[in-house]
């Protein structure tokens, strides 16, 4: 369970959120007016322990999200989807790091404000596309009731819930030519995807015409949007998947398969001409990067986006954990300068840059989102994530919230 502890220098951080309050303006909670809204409440899924998907509970009783920032907007969910992350949540995964990452965000922006923690009851859900429908007295770039989508950063309450909040540079308009459900499907894999190849591996329109990537994992969430943004870039991609994706990824622009599942894949896979990207989204357990570093061309990258720094803290606790993880790190990037090969760890961030760059690649038919046939409702988000869990989703799962509409 997340116990939210007070921090050793909350007296300090008192002390001078008091001293800056007294010179300038105080810092602004953006409450919302109740008497339109339910009386500020609205339902969500909540959890008030870490562990399996008996944990959600459907409350129609948890406050609305507080706009903490003046450039905050509160949104009306019409559609979120699933996400591993989500099931990892439920269990507790992340934790320690997101309460350390939120103490020091709060000291930061919120001048030591301590009431913007993520407490239990948590809701999670990071997807969404809705409304907006209130906004902070500099938000500049959204109006109310513009339809938008984002996926929320780790440290706000999530987007199983009737209503959300975020911030305006981490979300953009929804692209027009799709549904909502099928928007609220793409932001936390096209941003984890976008991070991967072009902002940590430096990829772009100028330097990867006739380029080779490699994609582990090629037709899954995170797969399937990195395949296109690669093809998209003028890349010859190979897809490494199962045997029934092949179809599927080959409709994505893929050149080559290979089945993960046939015993001599790594066999095939070292008869091919060497790679410039290999992008993981699989993990070390499988693919580790010594093994892979020996299909990239000199100078080439192996990217992940299956990073130890949650677990090793969660495990050793921040300082060991995140010593670990440096070391780590440190390890591997230096045995990739010494081979001439570079490593790195791609993280998800919200980037409404990034959405909007998304955005105009769907309504382009640059880029397709592939969503699950089976329809969920809001009423069966927990029955949602257990059909992802179970390895039934054959694309992202989608939810839509129909019955607040
Ligand atoms: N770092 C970040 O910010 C970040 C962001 C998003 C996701 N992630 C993590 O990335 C992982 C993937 O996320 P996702 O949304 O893409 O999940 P997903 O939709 O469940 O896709 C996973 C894919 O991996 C494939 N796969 C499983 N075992 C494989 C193997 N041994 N070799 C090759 N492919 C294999 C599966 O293919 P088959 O179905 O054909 O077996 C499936 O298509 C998750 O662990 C997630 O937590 C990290």
């Amino acid at each position: 369970m997340l116990k939210i502890k007070s921090h050793p220098f909350s007296s300090l951080k008192r002390t001078v959120y008091h001293a800056i309050k007294s010179i300038n303006e105080a810092p602004t909670l953006y409450s919302i007016p109740s008497a339109k809204l339910s009386a500020g409440r609205m339902q969500a899924w909540i959890i008030y322990y870490y562990g399996t998907n008996q944990q959600f509970t459907l409350s129609d009783s948890v406050p609305l999200p507080i706009i903490f920032s003046p450039k905050d907007v509160l949104i009306k969910v019409s559609a979120s989807s699933i996400n591993p992350i989500d099931i990892r949540r439920r269990e507790g995964y992340g934790g320690k790091l997101i309460d350390a990452y939120q103490s020091v965000k709060n000291f930061v922006q919120l001048r030591g404000n301590q009431s913007n923690k993520l407490e239990f009851p948590i809701t999670l859900g990071r997807d969404f596309c809705g409304e907006i429908i209130r906004k902070g007295p500099k938000v500049t770039k959204f109006n109310v009731g513009d339809k938008v989508y984002g996926a929320l950063d780790v440290t706000r309450q999530g987007s199983f819930a009737q209503y959300c909040a975020a911030g305006e540079d981490e979300i953009c308009l929804k692209p027009n030519n799709i549904s909502d459900a099928e928007a609220s499907a793409l932001p936390l894999v096209s941003l984890t995807s976008w991070y991967a190849i072009r902002k940590l591996s430096g990829f772009n329109e100028e330097n990867s015409i006739g380029k080779r990537a490699l994609v582990i994992g090629a037709a899954g969430g995170v797969g399937h949007i990195a395949t296109q943004l690669l093809n998209n870039l003028g890349m010859e991609t190979t897809a490494l998947c199962s045997q029934s994706s092949f179809d599927y990824v080959r409709q994505l622009g893929v050149e080559d398969t290979i089945d993960y599942r046939q015993k001599d894949w790594l066999s095939e896979l070292s008869q091919k001409a060497k790679y410039d990207i290999i992008l993981d989204t699989v993990g070390p357990k499988y693919y580790s990067f010594q093994l892979m570093n020996t299909l990239l061309n000199p100078g080439g990258t192996f990217v992940t986006i299956i990073t130890p720094i949650f677990r090793n803290v969660d495990k050793y606790g921040l300082i060991s954990g995140l010593s670990r993880t440096a070391y780590t790190a440190a390890k591997q990037t230096l045995y990739g300068w010494s081979n001439n090969f570079n490593y790195r760890w791609a993280v998800y961030r919200p980037d409404g840059e990034v959405l909007r760059q998304v955005k105009n690649l769907v309504e382009q038919n640059k880029l397709t989102i592939k969503v699950d046939s089976k329809e969920f409702s809001f009423e069966n988000i927990p029955q949602a994530i257990s059909y992802l869990e179970n390895g039934h989703a054959k694309g992202k799962v989608v939810i839509k919230y129909s019955s607040f509409r």
